[in-house]
């Protein structure tokens, strides 16, 4: 088999990579290991930037985002039984995000690229990536039981954390960069209609809690809890109990309880591989990077990497040149590693280390007075959770 861009993995950079290169006319071929329900089922991110949703919008995917996906104008902080509204709009000269979870996304480009006839395997696992550093590299799959080759112009890995594209880049050159934190997430789904109308990232005594949605009638929500935890520790009851006493806030606030449907624990880590690029073999997204979850970048970092190493493409197809291409790596880095500062510190302001000594929690409570009292504070942190320009 040949095309002129082998992507692998078909979560959202993938998908999305495929749909701008299908719009710009030219080929290439999506490798998936896993089924279409499964990669349609997993239950991950749920908040879209601004810059996400234009790029949605502007490749033909996003009709069905804007009429259900919910536009949010903010969040709220919670701490030392306060609430606080950071007013994103005001802050950032007008913008906002997106509900609209991650499965909708992958759904609706998989819908799109199926519709268009383009090839899209499911079950085909990549075994490896040989050739990276010449003209022709080559990707090996394995699809209903027989082993296949890919012979491409360039190759793409979007394979996320587990994938096997990063291995592409010899050790000799990769620099990795990582961080473990020493608390996880449960995150639960509920079929219940969510108790506030934006979303609250709650610091408190017991740990952080975030409440989410996915809309107007399912509510999601994440407890920070050891790392190690077991999903089975946590009944229903007690999920909601944790979550009451994590919100408390003076004055007039109840947490609507109803039917949880869905229950797991995610760890939390910070991760980036450099550079991005070896010879014809490009990473996106988690194959390249990580980040906690606080503050929802990931799927986002996702989507400017691929719209970065499309427009290059596009651009190289042209032309001719290769300029773009081999910005790429640079390009993306510097962006993943302000989302990167961002969600560290979103993440260590807002959860409790279990090492954390009293002097630690004051310094918390002042950077989060910080923010609801001075508006440049504020401000740093809606322009990040809207989204910083893309390339
Ligand atoms: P992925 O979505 O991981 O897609 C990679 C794809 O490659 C997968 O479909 C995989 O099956 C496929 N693949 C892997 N290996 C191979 C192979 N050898 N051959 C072929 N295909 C392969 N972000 C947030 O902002 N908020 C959240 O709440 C949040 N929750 C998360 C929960 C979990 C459990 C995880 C893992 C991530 C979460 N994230 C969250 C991060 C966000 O979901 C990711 O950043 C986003 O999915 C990145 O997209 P991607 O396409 O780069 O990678
Ligand atoms: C969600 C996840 C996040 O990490 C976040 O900061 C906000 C929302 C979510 O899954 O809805």
């Amino acid at each position: 088999m040949r095309t002129t861009v082998g992507i692998v993995g078909g979560g959202p950079a993938g998908l999305l990579l495929a749909r701008l290169l299908h719009n710009a006319g030219i080929d290439c071929v999506v490798l998936e290991s896993r089924d279409r329900s499964y990669v349609e089922g997993r239950q991950r991110a749920g908040i879209l930037e601004q810059g996400t949703v234009e790029v949605l919008r502007e490749c033909g995917a996003g009709a069905r985002m804007d009429r259900e996906g919910l536009v949010h104008e903010g969040i709220e902080l919670r701490f030392d039984r306060r609430a606080h509204r950071v007013d994103f709009p005001a802050l950032t000269g007008g913008r906002t995000v997106m509900v609209y979870a991650q499965t909708e996304v992958v759904k609706d480009l998989i819908a799109l690229r199926l519709a268009d006839n383009a090839p899209l395997l499911f079950e085909a696992r990549v075994s490896g990536i040989s050739g990276a550093d010449t003209d022709q590299p080559v990707v090996h799959f394995t699809h209903q039981g027989r082993e296949h080759t890919l012979t491409c112009d360039y190759v793409v890995g979007c394979d996320g954390f587990h994938g096997v594209a990063r291995a592409a880049v010899p050790e000799a050159v990769r620099r990795t960069y990582e961080r473990t934190y020493p608390y996880s997430w449960l995150g639960v789904l509920a079929d219940v209609p969510p108790s506030c109308d934006e979303l609250i990232y709650a610091h408190s005594p017991r740990g952080f809690a975030l409440h989410s949605m996915r809309s107007r009638t399912v509510s999601r929500l994440y407890l920070q809890v050891p790392n190690g935890a077991d999903p089975a520790d946590w009944p229903d009851e007690r999920v909601w109990d944790e979550l009451d006493q994590r919100f408390a806030v003076d004055g007039d606030w109840t947490l609507e309880r109803g039917p949880i449907t869905a229950k797991s624990v995610l760890p939390m880590r910070s991760f980036v591989t450099e550079p991005m690029r070896y010879g014809r073999v490009f990473l996106a997204g988690d194959a390249a990077h990580i980040v906690p979850p606080t503050g929802a970048k990931g799927l986002n970092l996702a989507v400017a990497d691929v719209v970065v190493l499309a427009r290059a493409l596009v651009h190289r197809y042209a032309t001719g040149a290769t300029d773009l291409l081999d910005a790429y790596s640079d390009t993306c880095l510097r962006r993943v590693w302000r989302a990167e500062h961002f969600s560290y510190s979103m993440t260590t302001t807002l959860h409790t280390d279990p090492e954390q000594s009293e002097f630690d929690t004051r310094l918390q409570l002042a950077q989060l007075d910080r923010i609801a009292s001075a508006t440049t504070a504020a401000a740093e942190l809606a322009e990040n959770y809207t989204g910083l320009p893309i390339g």
